[in-house]
C-alpha cells in the first residue's frame, strides 16, 4: 500500500481548493463552443475531462457544486462517504468504494448543481478515486459553498453544512 505522500509524489498531485488532492489526467481536445452549450455554460469548453483525487481522513473535500454532472470512480484506499444536498434541499449520501458486500459502490454520478462534500472515516487513511466529468472542467463552474450562505439555504442540514465548510 502506497502512503498519502507516496502517492501525492508518483501521481504529481496538486491541493485542490475543495480539500484533497488533484491532477487533470485528460481533457479532451473536442471543444464544444458556449452556443452548443445550456445557458449556465458561459462560453467554450472542452467536451471532457479526467482527474485523479486522492481524500485523505485527516480532511475533507468541502461542499461545492458544479455546472455537469461528475462521475467518480474508485481506485484504491478506503471508501468514501459522500453527501449531497439536492437544488430542493433533499439529502443523500453514498459511500464510494469496493466493498460491495457492504453496500459500497464502485462507481457514481454526482447530478449537475447538487452541492456535495466527501470524507474517509477511517483513520489514518486515504481514498484515490476518479472524477470525470463532460464538458469538461472549467473552474468557472465550479462554486466552493459559503458556509453562512448554505446553512440559510438548507436551515435543516445546518450542523452537516458547518462540519463540511471552512
Ligand atoms: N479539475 C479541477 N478540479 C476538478 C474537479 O473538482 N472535478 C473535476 N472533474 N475536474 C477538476
Amino acid at each position: 500500500m502506497y502512503s498519502k505522500e507516496q502517492l501525492i509524489e508518483k501521481l504529481d498531485l496538486q491541493k485542490h481548493p475543495e480539500g484533497g488532492y488533484f491532477k487533470e489526467t485528460y481533457r479532451s481536445e473536442i471543444s464544444l463552443s458556449g452556443s452548443s452549450l445550456p445557458s449556465e455554460f458561459d462560453s467554450a469548453r472542452s467536451a471532457s475531462t479526467c482527474i485523479y483525487f486522492m481524500l485523505t481522513s485527516d480532511e475533507f473535500s468541502a461542499f461545492h457544486k458544479v455546472n455537469q454532472d461528475e462521475a467518480w470512480h474508485f481506485y484504491m484506499g478506503e471508501r468514501i462517504l459522500l453527501h449531497m444536498i439536492s437544488p430542493e434541499g433533499e439529502y443523500s449520501k453514498v459511500n464510494i468504494g469496493s466493498d460491495f458486500s457492504s453496500g459500497e459502490t464502485p462507481q457514481f454520478v454526482v447530478p449537475a448543481q447538487h452541492w456535495f462534500a466527501a470524507e474517509v472515516n477511517n483513520e489514518n487513511s486515504f481514498a484515490l478515486v476518479g472524477c470525470t466529468v463532460a464538458p469538461g472542467f472549467d473552474f468557472k463552474d465550479f462554486e466552493l459553498a459559503e458556509r453562512k450562505q448554505l446553512q440559510k439555504k438548507f436551515p435543516k442540514h445546518s450542523e452537516l453544512i458547518k462540519k463540511l465548510t471552512r
